[in-house]
């Protein structure tokens, strides 16, 4: 049975989609088979940065209105192996219905070893959608109070849901931190009332890589932090670096 993890966030525009794409990158390289599901319908953009968009034909709103099988809408990834994607429909209000999706994740569960759910910005039901089938739940924030205040109340769903939460800094820049402009890491755990899982550093090349679909391969301080935490969620110790303990 796959290990699923729910990738959350308060505000859009934190990273959230990156950052399960890196880590699931990362996951793949050491051989595990690794699913990552869309939930942000309207808004999905996971086919573009893995690379599989323009092949996308079906969605998991495909798969509840019976017009294909559950493996039709499951992509590999063409660049990195042992990476699948299931893609988002642009809307499903009307084949809503409670616990959907997680019957769905459980049906498939056998076939991964993770599942990583990217859930919508917002705090509506989609989020309690997206966060019911976790094992786990990850909150993704950049360093700034905004980012960190909405991440704390995406939290609380997922704690009144019962389940157990992490905070992965995304974008992080040492200078302001330093500067006392930006909360520090400690700041930053305590606003969001999580332990710390990793820190991701900005990285400009992630962001011109994700638009283009091209693969997180080179080596940037960016893809050894993505590296770093596909070991700590692995089970294995994986130290911060120095500079941001
Ligand atoms: N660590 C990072 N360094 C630099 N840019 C990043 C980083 N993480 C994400 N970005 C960029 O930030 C923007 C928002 O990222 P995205 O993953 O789409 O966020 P979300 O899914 O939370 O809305 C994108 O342009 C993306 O390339
Ligand atoms: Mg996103």
């Amino acid at each position: 049975m796959a290990k699923i993890i729910t990738f959350i966030s308060g505000k859009g525009g934190s990273g959230k989609s990156t950052v399960i794409v890196g880590i699931a990158n990362e996951l793949a390289k050491k051989g595990k088979r690794v699913l990552v599901v869309d939930t942000d319908t309207g808004l999905n953009c996971l086919d573009i940065i893995t690379g599989v968009g323009e092949g996308v034909v079906y969605n998991w709103g495909d798969i509840f209105s019976d017009t294909c099988e559950v493996s039709d809408a499951i992509y590999p990834s063409l660049q990195i192996e042992n990476l699948f994607i299931l893609p988002a429909p642009k809307d499903y209000s009307k084949i809503f219905k409670e616990s959907i999706l997680k019957d769905l994740i459980r049906l498939i569960s056998g076939n991964f070893d993770f599942i990583l759910i990217d859930a919508p910005a917002g705090l509506g039901k989609n989020l309690t959608l997206a966060i019911e089938p976790a094992d786990e739940v990850i909150l993704v924030s950049t360093d700034d109070n905004i980012s960190l205040k909405t991440g704390r109340r995406a939290a609380e769903i997922a704690e009144n849901l019962d389940k157990e939460a992490s905070l992965i800094i995304n974008a992080f820049r040492t200078y302001p931190v330093k500067n006392g402009i930006l909360p520090t890491v400690d700041e930053a755990m305590d606003t969001v009332e999580l332990g710390l899982l990793g820190i991701v550093p900005f990285e400009a090349n992630l962001s011109f890589n994700a638009s283009q679909g091209i693969p997180f391969t080179e080596n940037t301080r960016a893809t050894e932090a993505f590296a770093r935490i596909a070991n700590r969620i692995c089970g294995e110790k994986s130290p911060l670096p120095e500079e941001w303990r």
